[in-house]
């Protein structure tokens, strides 16, 4: 029934949250050199991700993914890599060691530079000009000239994707990440936070297991997964002329796949089922995400699964939900009947701040409590289901930011001015962040030692 496909078919579909470039032939110039590029990630390491994401999909793993609702150029700086890498491995700890549970780390991270907008234009004091649509587009600040999009941006996102790759490469395997070393993760503002204690409760067990290993004679130096991580990459595929030049067939087995990330993700302003996004994303073979907002159908969920995994494949296919914390416990249980009556393999996830965004003393926010409530809903509303919650999708930042609302310290909104640094959406700062993966760890504890998983029964 698919038509047939290829890196450049979107071309031909209708499409949404395209930015107007002025100067085209500069923009297609732009893509045929990136197309000569090399790739950022390896068709390998997609597949290896897409089975990691097929044991969460079997309920075997949780998925942990997060970062920047955008990066930015301006802060792109090594102490800002560590930092969110840093509160990915703290967070990963807690869940794996509190719920013992593999936990399968993805950053937003790497490529997250392209944003949809709710609106093409934005007025501030009765000028009005286009919106800022991502580094990778235009520039944030509010002049006519700032927000022409810019093609040499593509250029400078890839090298700034290489970069940050490059060093979340040597963090993940040069060190950095051995358990040995869970103590002095916890670094920073972080090691006074009301969680410190929590955390460092865990990192002293953690300590304690190791030793106990070596006193049996088991050196952990010889066991990669103890001294090194796997982390992934991923990105909202939004920028499509981006996508496709840097979508190659991989010489093992003769696939397409994105080589811009390990996993894409197709937001919920751009998964209409004729449209070039999907259109873009069905072809290529990386795990994809797909976020599910409360205006989506569940008959138009399973119309976009027949599009975006046609075979079924388990790993392939995230389901992002981000309903809201009013709407969750209304419309998760239509998606998941949906779902199983198909007898479709899917991850659910949940995004827990897109749903939840409000606006207080003039800043857009988040309130911490509303974050918790949407995610223990999602998990009660899959215990009543007998489906596995299977992920987190957060936006978050290892710095000391004042962004969302609440959490053990209680920013308030009279904080929030204080610390806001956000180039789009408010973060979770790395107490927050940590705060909300020991309530995750609850959750998953229970859903783990709940008494029958119907789903992993049938495996
Ligand atoms: C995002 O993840 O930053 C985003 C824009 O999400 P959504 O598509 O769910 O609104
Ligand atoms: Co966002």
């Amino acid at each position: 029934m698919a038509e047939r496909w290829a890196p450049d078919s979107w071309r031909s579909k209708p499409i949404v949250q395209v930015p107007g470039y002025p100067d085209e032939a500069a923009l297609k110039g732009v893509e045929d050199q990136l197309a000569t590029f090399p790739p950022l990630v390896f068709a390998g390491e997609a597949r290896k991700l897409k089975r990691a994401l097929a044991k969460v999909s079997a309920g075997e793993a949780f998925l942990l993914q997060g970062g920047d609702c955008a990066e930015s150029f301006a802060e792109h700086r090594a102490d800002n890599i560590r930092d969110f890498f840093r509160v990915m491995l703290q967070m990963a700890v807690v869940l794996t060691f509190a719920a013992s549970s593999p936990v399968v780390k993805v950053g937003r991270v790497a490529g997250q530079f392209a944003k949809p907008r709710s609106s093409d234009s934005e007025t501030i004091d009765g000028v009005t000009l286009p919106s800022y649509r991502g580094d990778i587009i235009n520039d944030s600040a509010f002049t006519p000239e700032a927000r022409i999009p810019d093609p040499q941006r593509l250029l400078k996102a890839y090298r700034q994707s290489a970069a940050t790759l490059n060093l979340i490469r040597a963090f993940a395997t040069g060190g950095y990440a051995n358990l040995d070393h869970a103590h002095q993760w916890m670094l920073g503002f972080i090691k006074d936070s009301p969680q410190s204690g929590r955390y460092q409760d865990i990192a002293n067990r953690i300590t304690e297991s190791l030793d106990f290993m070596r006193a049996c004679g088991i050196d952990p130096e010889a066991h990669p997964e103890l001294r090194t991580t796997d982390f992934y990459t991923s990105h909202e595929a939004l920028l499509l002329g981006f996508e496709q030049a840097m979508t190659r067939v991989d010489s093992t087995s003769g696939d397409w796949y994105a080589t811009s990330g390990h996993m894409l993700w197709i937001g919920d302003r751009t998964r209409q089922k004729d449209h070039a996004h999907i259109e873009f994303a069905r072809g290529v073979k990386n795990p994809i995400g797909l976020k599910c907002g409360p205006s989506l159908k569940p008959d138009n969920l399973i119309e976009l699964i027949d599009l975006l995994n046609p075979e079924n494949e388990p790993g392939r296919l995230t389901l992002i939900v981000r309903a809201g914390s009013d709407k969750v416990g209304e419309v998760l249980p239509g998606f998941i009947r949906a779902v199983e009556r198909e007898g479709r393999k899917v991850v659910w996830s949940c995004d827990p701040m897109h749903g939840n965004t409000i606006t207080a003393n003039g800043y857009k926010t988040r309130p911490f409590d509303r974050i918790l409530k949407e995610v223990t809903d999602f998990f009660a509303v899959h215990r009543s289901e007998g489906t596995y919650a299977g992920g987190i999708h957060i936006e978050m930042t290892g710095q000391n930011v004042t962004e969302c609302t609440g959490g053990a310290r209680a920013i308030s909104d009279t904080d929030l001015s204080a610390r806001y640094h956000t180039f789009c959406d408010p973060r979770l700062n790395a107490e927050q962040a940590i705060e909300l993966a020991f309530l995750l760890a609850e959750q998953l504890k229970k859903e783990r030692s709940g008494k029958e998983r119907p789903i992993i029964a049938a495996e």
